[in-house]
């Protein structure tokens, strides 16, 4: 491992940070890595759209530029506050793009517009830059939404006394979203139509915000190791899986952390009792609580089961409306929080029509009651079909809900499955996406549930668990410099 001495300057453009704006764990990571980087002595500036959802002003004003998209006259302007030492976040504001209270979409769907708003806030965060003659040590940009960045970089800013030649890392948090545009928005987004072949932004006729991170960054990275080989087979690719393989000497698996200051029963403002690994008096108080929020009985004991996700197709809860019959014949409570697909919704709502007793369900987006079901459920159901790294099995093994998940991505590289004789293990582990592996591990989580003993020694291994972002910011510091080093 690289030992980074010196200072970096790191520019961090992403769509999301929480507590400001988050639909997944991508704001729960732009939130967390730069406050490690800027912890480990580095100047860490992030960019985030100011959404409508964001209070207005969202910092102080410290000026606007010009930037050129859409062939429009159009002008952000920057709201800069600091939330801890040394961490700076710009707020881009463009009314007519970003002041909506969604931050993709509403309930039509997707906004029409997503291919100039990104461009834009990319081309923002460039131009800011240049204007101050702010020179970065490296870019660091994330996710389709800021896929264009490194493309503008190296289409226009590579004779710019300030930002020619500064390297970019792009980081891959889910392939599944591409951010496929016409190839006519090209002409008005001010890239040439060069841009629209094969070995650039063409994707199936159309262009692709994510192939462009991917191929005109210098390094890309991925959120664990696991999901850095599987984008490069056809079953995770997501089509891109060829440039994904031309990259590969680039390529980097770095497995997100966990804020602790954020998640941790032992202070989390959020929950009915405190608790940690030496005293569960706490926890039993928070799985009542919850319980009680869910109005589910609370005699006799059952395991309760937790739900905290998105409900879409990558998740896999589709599998979990399958079985309904035979969750319902078992011995167990479950409660979940989500928004999703309808018809996943609706499989899930009937669990709670059938045996409201024991099955609870709320489809709504509630941050606060997802650190309630961290702290108070026995197990934290995640039966990915795909998960590139997945943060709510992190947060559960601290709070001792151990979780139950499907071999894949992150999930398997930091989930080990339990076992009783080695007093071995975090959680239950299965390898087929289907019905008969979700009920084996459901049934080996319950069985072990009842043995008292063992089952507290799993949770002691899951809650001492560390997780934290220090060791992954030094890896994201290697990447750096390794970067700076190719450029
Ligand atoms: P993904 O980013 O694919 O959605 P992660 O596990 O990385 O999956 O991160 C999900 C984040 O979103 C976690 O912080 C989780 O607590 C949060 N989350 C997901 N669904 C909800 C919801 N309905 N209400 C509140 N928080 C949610
Ligand atoms: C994505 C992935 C998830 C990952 C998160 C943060 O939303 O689906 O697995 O934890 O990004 O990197």
């Amino acid at each position: 491992m690289l030992c980074y001495a010196l200072a970096v300057r790191i520019v961090y453009a992403s769509s999301e940070m929480a507590p400001y704006a988050k639909t997944g764990g991508l704001a729960d990571v732009s939130a967390a890595l730069p406050k490690a980087l800027a912890a480990r002595g580095h100047e860490v500036t992030c960019f985030l759209p100011r959404y409508g959802s964001i209070p207005f002003p969202p910092g102080r004003f410290i000026g606007s530029v010009h930037v050129p998209v859409d062939s429009l006259h159009r002008s952000a302007g920057f709201y800069e506050s600091e939330p801890s030492a040394g961490l700076r976040v710009i707020f881009v504001e463009h009314p007519p793009f970003f002041d909506r209270s969604g931050l993709y979409g509403d309930a039509y769907g997707d906004f029409g517009d997503n291919a100039f708003r990104f461009a834009f806030f990319c081309r923002a965060v460039l131009e800011f830059c240049r204007s101050r003659g702010y020179r970065p040590d490296v870019i660091h940009a994330h996710d389709w939404q800021t896929g264009l960045l490194p493309v503008y970089l190296k289409a226009f800013y590579g004779d710019d006394p300030t930002l020619h030649r500064v390297p970019t890392v792009f980081t891959v948090h889910n392939l599944a979203y591409q951010g496929h545009f016409s190839a006519e928005t090209l002409g008005p987004l001010g890239l040439p139509d060069s841009l629209a072949t094969e070995d650039a932004l063409e994707w199936d006729g159309h262009i692709c915000y994510m192939k462009g991170g991917l191929l005109f960054a210098e390094m890309v990275t991925t959120v664990s190791p696991t999901y850095a080989r599987e984008i490069q087979t056809p079953e995770f690719g997501q089509g891109l899986e060829v440039v994904v393989r031309s990259r590969s000497a680039d390529l980097v698996g770095i497995l997100n952390g966990v804020d602790y200051q954020e998640w941790d029963p032992r202070h989390d403002p959020h929950i009915a009792a405190p608790f940690d690994e030496g005293d569960h008096v706490g926890k039993v108080a928070c799985k009542r609580a919850l319980l009680a929020e869910f109005g589910l009985a609370t005699e006799p004991d059952l395991p309760l089961i937790g739900i905290i996700s998105r409900l879409v197709y990558q998740k896999g809860f589709d599998l979990v409306a399958a079985g309904l019959e035979p969750l319902l014949a078992r011995r167990l409570r479950l409660v979940a929080l989500g928004t999703g697909e309808p018809e996943v919704e609706e499989g899930l709502r009937e669990f709670a029509r059938r045996d409201p007793s024991r099955f609870g369900v709320r489809f709504e987006y509630d941050q606060s009651l997802a650190h309630r079901i961290e702290a108070g459920a026995d197990m934290l159901l995640i039966p990915s079909r795909f998960e590139p790294c997945g943060l709510t099995q992190l947060y559960s093994m601290r709070y001792g809900t151990i979780p139950i998940v499907r071999a894949t991505g992150g999930l398997v590289d930091t989930v080990q499955h339990f076992d009783a004789r080695a007093k071995a293990g975090t959680g239950f582990v299965f390898e087929y996406a289907d019905l008969t592996g979700l009920l084996w591990a459901i049934d080996e989580a319950l069985s072990a549930y009842a043995r008292p003993g063992p089952w507290s020694d799993l949770m002691r291994r899951a809650m001492t668990r560390d997780f934290s972002w220090g060791l992954s910011a030094e890896r994201y510091e290697a990447v750096y410099s390794r970067d700076q080093i190719n450029v």
